[in-house]
């Protein structure tokens, strides 16, 4: 199973900048057989993104969306549609913690939108994890079983292969306070655990199971030594062509 490094660029960057930061990218990244590397600018600059890519031979990175629709089509202004972004991306987030808190989104949303991505050909990374309250309240296991309960209550084991589910703890998001490496394996092992009873080992096996909140290139290596950490969801890091390339070729 390859390894899964994904930067979210979030709400960051113009067109200029996204199609910049690639090409940095592209420069700095060495070639690695054993691992994806997916970027995911906004959805302005995805196509301009796609282009730069298209003008290298060997592509080191693939394109992920932030983001997609929980319905297929329509009247549903603002959104973007997983038909839309289809031709442009491999990827895309699910259910990322700052569109629960800050759009509302449900896990009834959530478990449509990884059907949808599913239906288009588009890998979900699919986003759970407790936020402070939760934590300090001793929570967090019963919130990520919760999340991931209702988030794929309509995906079956042959789906599995294309689903990746990321752990991203709240309070590590944006905030350089990330998790114990011996909280992400107890997480991470939860996840896997819970995909194994639902699905079966074989399918659960094929999950890539990521980290994600604060991870810059000082402790990076320290999630993907865990046994159950297949890859990482990187944010702000993401931005900065050094750190990411730091990241991914040290790995
Ligand atoms: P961060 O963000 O790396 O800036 O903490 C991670 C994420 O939101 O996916």
């Amino acid at each position: 199973m390859k390894k899964l490094i994904v930067g979210n660029w979030k709400m960051n960057l113009n067109v200029h900048d996204s199609t910049l930061l690639i090409a940095r990218l592209q420069q700095k990244l060495l070639p690695k057989t054993d691992m994806q590397v997916v970027a995911c600018p906004s959805a302005t600059a995805l196509f301009a993104c796609h282009k730069e890519l298209a003008a290298y031979d060997e592509a080191k990175m693939s394109l992920g969306a932030q983001n997609i629709c929980c319905h297929e089509e329509g009247a549903y202004t603002g959104e973007i549609a997983a038909t839309q972004v289809k031709d442009l991306v491999k990827y895309t987030i699910v259910g990322h913690s700052e569109r629960r808190i800050h759009f509302g989104e449900t896990d009834q949303q959530i478990s449509k939108k990884v059907q949808i991505a599913l239906r288009y050909k588009l890998k979900p990374v699919l986003c759970v994890g407790e936020n402070t309250k939760q934590r300090h309240d001793g929570l967090a296991t019963q919130v990520v079983l919760d999340q991931l309960e209702e988030d794929l209550d309509m995906a079956t084991a042959a789906d599995l292969a294309d689903l990746a589910v990321a752990y991203e703890p709240v309070w590590a998001i944006g905030t350089g306070e990330f998790a114990k490496p011996d909280e992400a394996e107890h997480m991470t092992g939860v996840i896997f655990d819970a995909l194994r009873q639902k699905f079966g080992e074989k399918a659960a096996e094929k999950v890539r199971i990521l980290y994600g909140g604060s991870v810059d290139p000082e402790n990076s290596n320290s999630y993907m030594a865990l046994k159950r950490v297949d890859g990482l969801l990187v944010g702000g890091a993401s931005l900065n062509y050094q750190k990411f390339a730091e990241i991914v070729n040290n790995l």
